[in-house]
């Protein structure tokens, strides 16, 4: 029988709730399979409602078969096969699904200062965007991103980078993990691709670690012969400023470099220029790109470091004999950044918002860098500082009986997140000294003296008296 009741009050129609209640009472087999049901005037008078309300039900149930009608004769309960159970996917998910864990101090060299961004102008550019003039960018853009700001990327390059390059030559995507495979794909598989050892770890982990060819490096950056050793005919850089270890590459190893890939049809250089905008020591490094005669370096950067990580902005500038191929292959590809996003950017670029926000940055980072230094020096003179000229992190070698991991593990069991440079090698790590990389970006000034002090208290590391 129908052991439910209807209420006139709720805001779900009656037809609605007498739908679902028979259909539970179906469900849960309190109607057996080929019991009559009442006839449409019998549970209108039942429930006092009316009986185009039960019409209106049954219709329901008859559309997604839980009953059947047979003219003349009434409505009968229809077989429904059971549903397998399934373990609920979200449950599963949500259970498996970690929290990006938080630290009472988070050394992680991937944060920017989040008290310095200019809300109130990107606000401005992204209120004036989102309206009707700009319906047009609900629709599909241009597959290598927007004209406006490839343009304004051209001219930023040229003016602070020394980069050749026309907007045609750009290609924007949703940022340098995502871009690198695209450059990768550019060439054919049996393409040998040559990594800095240690380096940039997003391209270490997935697949590529089988055609990757660790390559070391030194205080001069990638050591070129051991590169000549190799069978590469790619090799992907952070010139400006080594990550993680911070290595500026020499003005001869740049040459060599430049020669390297000039001596051999299909080599090419990807130049990840990644956070040459802060820059405290000696004069700006100008970019490979620049400087190269043979049109054979992939000049790729990224607005992580420079705005933001979560804008997923990043671009690279083809040579032309690559954009060639760029513009064959890759027909099928649309832009991955939202053009509604890039048109943000564009404004605030084109209006000199960009270079200003960066020239207060610069100068921000300088001071939390200058202070570092100064703490280390003046406090825990024994640990040694490296890679300090530029971004927003520099290497500490910690002297220390305990290894790199269980450094990690004492300071993590105080909240203090700070990463091994082990984190970032490809083969066994070849550093015998402790060294981890200090993050600053996201620290305030005013407290890094204090959270060095809580690290080093937690290592043991006493205070200079
Ligand atoms: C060497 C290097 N390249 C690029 C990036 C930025 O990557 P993405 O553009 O994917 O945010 C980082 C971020 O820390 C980096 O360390």
């Amino acid at each position: 029988m129908l052991y439910f009741q209807l209420h006139k009050e709720n805001s779900i129609p009656l037809y609605e709730q007498l739908y679902i209640g028979i259909k539970n009472a179906i469900s849960k087999q309190q109607l057996a399979v080929g019991a009559r049901l009442p006839s449409k005037r019998e549970l209108a008078d039942f429930f006092s409602i009316s009986q185009t309300t039960v019409e209106l039900a049954y219709a329901q149930l008859l559309a997604e078969g839980f009953i059947m009608s047979k003219p003349r004769v009434g409505y009968f309960v229809e077989e429904i096969d059971e549903l397998p159970f399934i373990v609920p996917v979200n449950a599963e998910i949500n259970s498996m699904a970690e929290e990006k864990p938080t630290y009472a101090i988070d050394f992680s060299s991937a944060q920017i200062d989040e008290n310095s961004f200019p809300f109130t102008i990107w606000r401005k550019y992204a209120k004036d965007v989102l309206d009707t003039p700009f319906k047009h960018l609900l629709q599909t853009g241009e597959r290598q991103g927007e004209l406006a700001l490839r343009s304004e990327i051209a001219n930023y390059l040229h003016q602070s980078r020394g980069i050749k390059c026309t907007p045609e030559q750009i290609v924007i995507g949703s940022g340098t993990e995502q871009l690198l495979p695209m450059i990768l794909k550019l060439f054919d598989d049996h393409a040998k691709l040559a990594l800095e050892n240690p380096g940039y770890s997003p391209i270490h982990r997935d697949q590529l670690k089988q055609r990757a060819i660790p390559v070391p490096i030194d205080t001069d950056g990638l050591i070129i012969e051991e590169l000549q050793k190799t069978a590469a005919n790619l090799v992907y850089v952070t010139p400006s400023h080594q990550f993680p270890t911070g290595a500026v590459l020499s003005a001869n190893r740049r040459t060599q470099l430049l020669k390297w890939a000039a001596q051999a049809p299909n080599r090419y250089i990807i130049e990840d220029d990644y956070d040459s905008e802060f820059r405290y020591t000696g004069k700006p490094i100008p970019a490979l790109q620049g400087l190269d005669q043979n049109e054979r370096v992939i000049y790729l950067s990224t607005f992580t470091k420079s705005l933001m990580p979560s804008l997923r902005v990043a671009f690279f500038v083809l040579p032309p004999a690559l954009l060639k191929r760029y513009q064959t292959d890759f027909t099928y590809y649309s832009a991955t950044v939202p053009r509604f996003e890039q048109h943000i950017l564009a404004r605030f670029m084109k209006d000199g918002h960009f270079s200003k926000h960066l020239n207060r940055m610069r100068k921000i980072y300088r001071k939390k860098h200058d202070k570092l230094i100064e703490i280390f020096s003046s406090q825990f003179p024994e640990v040694h500082i490296s890679g300090d000229a530029a971004g927003t992190h520099l290497l500490i070698s910690v002297p220390h009986h305990q290894n790199e991991q269980q450094l990690h593990d004492i300071a993590l069991k105080q909240g203090i997140h700070i990463a091994p440079l082990s984190n970032y090698t490809l083969t066994a790590n070849p550093y015998r000294e402790r060294v981890f990389l200090l993050g600053f970006g996201n620290i305030p000034l005013t407290l890094l003296e204090s959270y060095i002090q809580q690290l080093m208290a937690c290592w043991g590391i006493h205070k200079k008296k």
